[in-house]
């Protein structure tokens, strides 16, 4: 593909000076709130159907044209910059790359030795200074010249450590992105603050960045991609360093400071030889995107050598030496076409925007999240509306917005519903998230369904179908009912006969004796999914302990914070009554090897801040990652079961290879996390040699 195909056609200047107006508004609302009405596509387009018609028409081009300006000329700061931080020129295609790298090699008068290919993060730049080994400031990019302080999140950065081992002076070029975990986390905070969410993870890391006096604390994440001698009392040796070392080199020089760098992410900064590797390994990223556990936006290639890049040097705009391979985007306009309301199986009744099918992300989205009512009510939504839609790696399809000047006036208001489309009970409206009056009782069939499912309850036999029959002959409301079952019960109900009763009654019989975390997890209280339930029921060893806890207590759980505490802690009393049920028919209520906290005596392991037992496990303290086909003894056991096992030898279990990851459980057939780990030197490990370490936790 040539820039031609992507630009958009300018006929006059009439039609070049609108197009500017729209640019320049739309790099002010991505640069400031982070909520351009246009996709980046259709932004890149417009610019350079804006650069096309400068190149034929040079006397009418305005001054205020986003062309040859870092970020759009959007934003301008108070802190200057040591050196512009510069954008990247784009590429699109293995055509433009080649032609890109050719013309860099003509300008160099000799071919570039060795390239570096990294992931281009979808976060926002940011500059951190480092003084005598401490962070000393936090700048963002601006208008590329300077920048606008944000030293108050120094502490609200992983991977941004305030102090390195060493007294360096250096400053850090990188960028500041939220995970999807740290995305949910977030719009989970400030739904329960304000009831309003965070449109896309860019956009909340930026807002998150600039606010100075939210109630509410996110986390963000910091990889960086480039180093600079910071003056005026730069580090002489390390400045010399930095002039000398090629990019990749400087990337582990900086991970030896203890600075997260794009190296540590799962895909890792790769240097290659020649362009037909490049090209090789943008595939490579480009197929793993949505996997990642954060967006990325394309791949960054660059000439690795300090030579090349400084005899290369810079446009007005962006290095010579480095490009943006662009991948599609994750961003796009499409339309809403209805909106359904589901009852979840908590009796919450979520809104869902039905969609004009659209490509993102390497699949079709034609459902989004739409949040709540008063949300839809306060960005305006309506039916027919132009809407962005954002999907990226692992967060869900969200609706962002309403493209306003999209409007035809054929747009309708979308209608609320006044009783549950479940049930056609009562709402009850008087929170944000409105809920059927009945509450779990309203969809019984979806959270029996997800108690009894394999990962808690596992109890066979019961699917889908058996427990519609159960909760329509009115013998079941809830799973704590499945335990007072009698087997004449069970034998009165169509199609069941009485191998088939024996066995039901069997496995529900088996599942009393699944250890608490199985059953708290069956429980299905929001936010506590398999690894947190895992965690809870660790660090308080029997239901009295968690029950007992208030949300401080809650709180010392790792990956609780106040807001999931808080709202822990009120559906547990919601569930009270099935819990007293759960005990008094001999559900198991205690975790095998957990300590209560406070708890001491024969043997008593005290706790750690963490709520880790401080014993000797042969995994305590380890982060272990499993990829390949398991063999030996642990062959049978699927992922699940094998991070359920890490956590009981004392691990934490983490899906992706990092610098941080203490060991690679390497099966048959591992392929792009063995190669990671060992090209960051992680230890490796086979099924066989992982089973014998853990051999008393299987
Ligand atoms: S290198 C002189 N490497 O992309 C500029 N940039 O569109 C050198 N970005 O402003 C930048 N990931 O904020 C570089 N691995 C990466 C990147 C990256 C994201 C951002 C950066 C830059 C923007 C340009």
């Amino acid at each position: 593909m040539t820039d031609a195909l992507h630009a958009t056609p300018l006929a006059d200047q009439a039609e070049y000076a609108q197009a500017v107006r729209v640019a320049v508004d739309a790099a002010a609302a991505y640069y400031g709130a982070g909520d351009s009405a246009l996709d980046d596509d259709a932004y890149d387009r417009l610019v350079r159907g804006i650069e096309a018609y400068e190149t034929a028409h040079p006397e009418h081009v305005l001054p205020g044209s986003p062309t040859g300006k870092v970020a759009g000329g959007a934003v301008t700061g108070d802190v200057p910059h040591t050196v512009p931080m510069l954008s990247l020129d784009n590429v699109f295609s293995a055509e433009d790359l080649a032609g890109w790298a050719a013309g860099l090699e003509r300008r160099l008068g000799r071919p570039v030795e060795m390239w570096s290919v990294e992931p281009k993060l979808d976060g926002l730049a940011v500059s951190a200074r480092y003084h005598g080994g401490r962070l000393v400031q936090l700048v963002t990019r601006g208008d590329g010249v300077a920048g606008e302080d944000v030293s108050h999140a120094i502490g609200t950065v992983e991977g941004l450590p305030e102090a390195l081992p060493e007294p360096v002076t250096v400053e850090i070029r990188g960028e500041v992105l939220m995970t999807a975990a740290q995305f949910e986390e977030a719009c989970a905070k400030r739904t329960a603050h304000d009831g309003t969410t965070f449109a896309n993870p860019r956009s909340a890391a930026a807002g998150t960045l600039r606010a100075k006096d939210r109630p509410y604390r996110c986390e963000m994440t910091f990889f960086g991609y480039g180093a600079l001698p910071l003056p005026p009392d730069d580090d002489g040796d390390l400045a010399g360093r930095l002039r000398e070392l090629p990019h990749s080199r400087i990337m582990d020089l900086v991970a030896d400071l203890g600075v997260q760098t794009t190296g540590a992410t799962p895909v890792g900064v790769i240097a290659v030889a020649t362009v037909e590797q490049v090209q090789a390994r943008v595939e490579e990223i480009a197929a793993v995107r949505a996997e990642l556990p954060f967006g990325i936006d394309g791949i960054v290639v660059k000439a690795d050598l300090a030579a090349d890049q400084e005899q290369a040097g810079f446009s007005s705009r962006a290095p010579r030496w480095a490009i943006a391979y662009k991948l599609p985007a994750v961003e796009k306009v499409t339309k809403l076409v209805g909106v359904e309301w589901n009852v979840g199986r908590t009796g919450v009744i979520a809104p869902r925007a039905v969609l004009e099918p659209v490509r993102l992300d390497g699949s079709v989205v034609t459902y989004a999240t739409l949040h709540n009512p008063a949300d839809i009510t306060r960005r305006g939504l309506m039916l027919g509306d132009h809407v962005t839609v954002y999907k990226a790696g692992d967060v869900i399809p969200r609706v962002e917005a309403p493209v306003v000047h999209l409007r035809t006036g054929a747009e309708r208001m979308i209608t609320f519903p006044d009783a549950c489309p479940r049930c056609g009970g009562d709402i009850d409206t008087t929170q944000q998230r409105w809920r059927c009056a009945r509450g779990r009782a309203c969809h019984a069939v979806a959270s029996v369904s997800y108690a009894v499912g394999r990962d808690q309850l596992d109890i066979e036999g019961l699917g889908e179908t058996r427990i519609v029959q159960l909760v329509d002959a009115g013998l079941i409301a809830d799973f704590a009912d499945l335990f007072t079952l009698t087997r004449e019960q069970i034998l009165g109900l169509d199609r069941m006969g009485e191998t088939s009763t024996d066995n039901l009654l069997a496995a529900i019989e088996r599942a009393k004796a699944k250890p608490l975390n199985k059953v708290f997890c069956a429980l299905g209280v929001r936010g506590t999914g398999r690894s947190m339930s895992r965690r809870i029921a660790r660090h308080f060893g029997s239901m009295d302990a968690i029950r007992a806890a208030d949300a401080e207590a809650l709180q010392a759980v790792d990956g609780i914070g106040p807001e999931k505490a808080a709202a822990v802690v009120e559906e547990l009393a919601e569930l009270a009554p099935l819990i007293d049920r759960l005990v008094a028919a001999g559900v198991t209520m205690t975790e095998p090897g957990a300590t209560a906290p406070g708890a001491t005596g024969a043997g008593g392991a005290t706790e750690t801040d963490a709520g880790q037992p401080a014993v000797d496990l042969p995994l305590t303290g380890m982060a272990v990652v499993v990829t390949g086909a398991m063999t030996g003894p642990l062959e049978a056991l699927s992922r699940t079961e094998m991070n359920e096992l890490i956590e009981r030898a004392g691990g934490k279990a983490s899906s992706s290879v990092s610098a941080r990851t203490s060991l690679l459980v390497a099966g048959e057939k591992a392929g792009s996390k063995r190669s990671k780990a060992e090209s960051l030197g992680v230890r490796i490990a086979t099924p066989e040699e992982f089973a014998a370490t853990v051999h008393d936790f299987i």
